[in-house]
């Protein structure tokens, strides 16, 4: 009980703070990187998707609902209203609503993944950089070692069972091979035959994301 207490207080001390910060410009560095090292978290690739998919919705914290000021379309926005603290994620509002008992967001039955919820609280703790890893190996891309991910970090957040857009669910891999049987994933990658971009603007697949799709796809789509 206590211990919620203190964690509401800390949430309303820290949305005063970050309010008042809002007013200020924040420098949005871009660290490229060819060399992608398995122990450093990608904003670009492995925070931002899974943002933009859980929380930047509408009706939540989209540019247009903007839940409590706080908006998680971008980089920028992230920083100015997402109550972020480089280097320290037990400071950070962004991390603290994760892992709530009485505040959780996304709010319940909704969550990230443990593995998510892991990476975005290292990647503060890295130093919250606007990182992108810009290796992509297409030839070597396996369902198991990155497509589920690629669609469980971009895509899930809205297509499961408790929010399936449209109707449909991409949680395991017999609900994804629907789609690639029936075409909709190559579609909804290029927004060919009429079917919207996924996910929605503003976020975006990467292009290294698109192309092992692709590959995957043109080889069968293996549950390999
Ligand atoms: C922020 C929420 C959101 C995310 C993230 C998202 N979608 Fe969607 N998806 C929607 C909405 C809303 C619709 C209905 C769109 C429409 O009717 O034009 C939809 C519809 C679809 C459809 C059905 C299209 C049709 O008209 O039959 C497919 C297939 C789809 N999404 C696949 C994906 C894939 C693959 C990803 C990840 C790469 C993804 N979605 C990410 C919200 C999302």
């Amino acid at each position: 009980m206590k211990r919620g207490i203190f964690i509401s207080l800390l949430i309303v001390l820290l949305s005063g703070t970050f309010l008042q910060n809002c007013k200020h410009e924040i420098p949005t560095p871009v660290v490229f990187s060819n060399d992608c090292d398995p122990d450093t978290i990608y904003f670009v690739n492995q925070v931002l998707p899974v943002i933009q998919s859980s929380c930047a919705m509408s009706g939540c914290h989209d540019h247009k609902s903007r839940r409590e000021g706080v908006e998680l379309t971008s980089y920028s926005k992230i920083m100015k209203t997402g109550g972020v603290t480089a280097f320290n994620s037990g400071g950070s509002m962004l991390y603290e609503v994760l892992i709530s008992t009485h505040n959780r967001m996304p709010p319940p039955p909704a969550s990230l993944t443990i593995s998510q919820i892991q990476n975005i609280k290292n990647w503060i703790d890295q130093g919250a950089l606007n990182n992108e890893c810009l290796g992509c190996d297409t030839s070597n891309t396996t369902y198991i070692s990155r497509i589920s991910n690629v669609i469980s970090t971009n895509c899930v957040g809205c297509h499961n069972s408790s929010l399936a857009e449209k109707g449909v669910l991409l949680e395991t891999y017999s609900e994804v091979k629907d789609i690639v049987n029936d075409g909709r994933l190559q579609d909804v990658l290029d927004g060919t035959n009429g079917y919207s971009v996924m996910p929605p603007y503003p976020a975006v697949l990467t292009d290294c994301s698109k192309n092992q799709i692709r590959h995957w796809i043109e080889t069968g789509a293996p549950q390999n």
